[in-house]
């Protein structure tokens, strides 16, 4: 079985090291690329072929890892060239999954969920092909959601929904928190209710939201037009929080 890569980042890379396996080959392209996935990829022992066309027309599998910005163009572009299955794992909104689905035959949205770079990340994927993938199992904590295109990306809003606003909201407990001299004792005493490595979480959960606001922000910018018949206070006063 040959796996086609369209990027080769971090999700890719994750992807090589997991799914090793006398009958499963990597191809790739450097078609277009940077110094920096190049020297990936050469350093990697996967197979390298002229283009990306040729990528998807070799490819039992394609996955579309890249970029939230390019996975459009990517689909419409290579989509059509591969008989295979079109996975894609990009970041993207169920619009942009929906109009994927339009440019591939055997599509299905995915998403890779739990730190990229860990042993143990899960593979959530939707679409009535999906059972093809279900084998990835064996390398990689693979579940399915469901037939329809879209549930996994509506997912990833819904978790979102949650993360997010309550990375919001903790960044104002912990302000005030701070402002009283009970920064410490804050995080003890919902340490009681939370668990342990609450204060550790919760400290990573602030830092990362502060150090991509604008990534942040976006994401929140989307579940509020995505759901916009639904309500959102608290989305949206996350959102107000973080645009500050
Ligand atoms: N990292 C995570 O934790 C995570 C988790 C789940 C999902 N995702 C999603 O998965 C995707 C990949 O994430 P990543 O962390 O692997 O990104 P990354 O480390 O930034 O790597 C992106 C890769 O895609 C390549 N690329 C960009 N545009 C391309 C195009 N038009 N055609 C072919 N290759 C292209 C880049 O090549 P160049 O260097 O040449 O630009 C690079 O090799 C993103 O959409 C991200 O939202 C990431």
């Amino acid at each position: 079985m040959i796996i086609g890569l369209i990027g080769f980042g971090k999700v890719s890379r994750n992807l090589v090291k997991l799914i090793s396996s006398g009958d499963i080959s990597f191809v790739t392209s450097l078609e277009g690329r940077s110094q920096k996935t190049v020297n990936a990829i050469n350093d990697s022992e996967i197979q390298v072929l002229d283009t990306f066309e040729e990528v998807a027309a070799a490819s039992d599998i394609l996955i579309s890892a890249n970029s939230p910005k390019s996975a459009l163009q990517v689909a419409r572009k290579y989509g059509k060239f591969t008989n295979g299955i079109y996975l894609d794992l990009n970041n993207i909104s169920p619009k942009t999954t929906f109009e994927i689905s339009k440019h591939v035959s055997k599509f299905i949205d995915g998403a890779i969920i739990g730190k990229i770079d860990s042993n143990h990340p899960i593979l959530y994927v939707c679409g009535k092909f999906c059972n093809d993938l279900l084998f990835l199992d064996e390398y990689i904590d693979t579940r399915k959601i469901s037939d329809s295109i879209g549930d996994v990306a509506i997912l990833k809003l819904l978790r979102s929904t949650y993360t997010k606003t309550l990375s919001a909201l903790l960044i104002e407990a912990s302000e005030l928190a701070d402002d009283c001299n009970l920064k410490e004792e804050f995080f003890e005493v919902l340490s009681l209710t939370e668990g342990d490595g609450f204060k550790e979480k919760s400290i990573s959960r602030i830092n990362n939201t502060l150090n991509s606001s604008k990534r942040k922000s976006e994401e929140l910018e989307e579940i509020i037009d995505y759901f916009e018949n639904n309500d959102l206070t608290m989305v949206k006063a996350a959102l107000k929080k973080l645009n500050q």
